[in-house]
């Protein structure tokens, strides 16, 4: 028997759609994996009541397939469904680091991140390594057709999530389908300027270099209050804010003693706007952790 820890994630930090992704330390899910001849899968914890338990319709029935790795699975979600943090690719990665293990399957935890993926496509449609690849690797990384590089980074974080749903699904089709060189220049700009402050452990240049105008913009639309979230967080001390991979998820970077007056802005501008919400205080964080 095996018990892998893997970590909520933030896909995207603005200016990386699709490709940027960061570890968060909290919050996690928990998944025990013990061999077996049948694969069953039990679910418990936030948001569970909404997870198939069925092999083939669950994130980590495909995942099982993949590494041939038949077990009896149990999930404790510590990341709610549809909650932009990378629910589905926290329980996709503990269970490819788990079943690696158990079954001595002799992957290299870059190799597991497309195996992960495969997973989480089974309940997004689309297979995205942006929030497997943090949840495997740990700490800032960057997931390409090429593969996922990844450096550690200690760059404190808030993610405030609402009570609303937006699925992957729905937050794809608004995203625009073309963008101007003007857009363009200024979105490397910005991710390159996020990268050297991951790389820098500076949460300034993290914060800058999250800004975006293209997806973000289109997104932001689908969550109520993002505006007045945005703008109480940055008052608050925010170095940059944006929404965390599809949303609904706000996240925002921050210098260390900021993080709670952040929190309690954002908690306070969704409640402004009739929406109940939690928050976070996090920072960049480990990858997938074996017990
Ligand atoms: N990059 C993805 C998106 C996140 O924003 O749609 C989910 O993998």
């Amino acid at each position: 028997m095996l018990t892998v820890r893997a970590p909520a994630t933030s896909a995207n930090l603005g200016s990386g759609f699709d490709v940027f992704g960061a570890a968060l330390e909290r919050p996690a899910d928990v998944v025990r994996v013990e061999k077996a001849d049948r694969t069953t899968i039990e679910v418990t914890g936030v948001g569970s009541q909404y997870i198939p338990e069925d092999p083939e319709k669950n994130t980590v029935g495909a995942v099982v397939e993949a590494l041939d790795a038949p077990a009896h699975v149990r999930i404790d979600k510590g990341v709610r469904p549809a909650s932009g943090l990378g629910s589905s690719a926290a329980s996709a990665a503990a269970a490819a680091v788990a079943l690696n293990d158990l079954y001595d399957r002799g992957y290299t935890r870059e190799e597991l991140v497309p195996i992960a993926a495969e997973g989480e496509a089974v309940v997004s449609g689309d297979a995205h390594d942006d929030n497997v690849a943090p949840a495997i690797v740990g700490g800032f990384t960057v997931a390409t057709d090429d593969g996922v590089r990844s450096v550690d980074a200690d760059i404190p974080l808030v993610a405030c999530l609402p009570d609303i749903v937006v699925s992957t699904r729905d937050a794809r089709q608004v995203v625009p389908e073309s963008a101007s060189v003007a857009q363009l220049v200024e979105t490397v700009g910005n991710a390159a300027t996020l990268t050297v402050g991951m790389s820098r452990d500076d949460p300034d240049l993290v914060g800058a270099g999250m800004y975006e105008s293209v997806v973000t913009p289109a997104r932001a639309k689908l969550i109520d209050g993002y505006a007045a979230v945005r703008e109480a967080a940055l008052e608050a001390g925010a170095t940059g804010v944006t929404i965390s991979g599809a949303g609904p998820s706000v996240i925002a970077a921050c210098h260390e003693g900021d993080r709670r007056g952040i929190g309690v802005a954002m908690l306070e501008a969704f409640e402004s706007v009739g929406v109940e919400a939690c928050v976070y205080t996090t920072r960049v964080g480990d990858g997938a952790t074996v017990y």
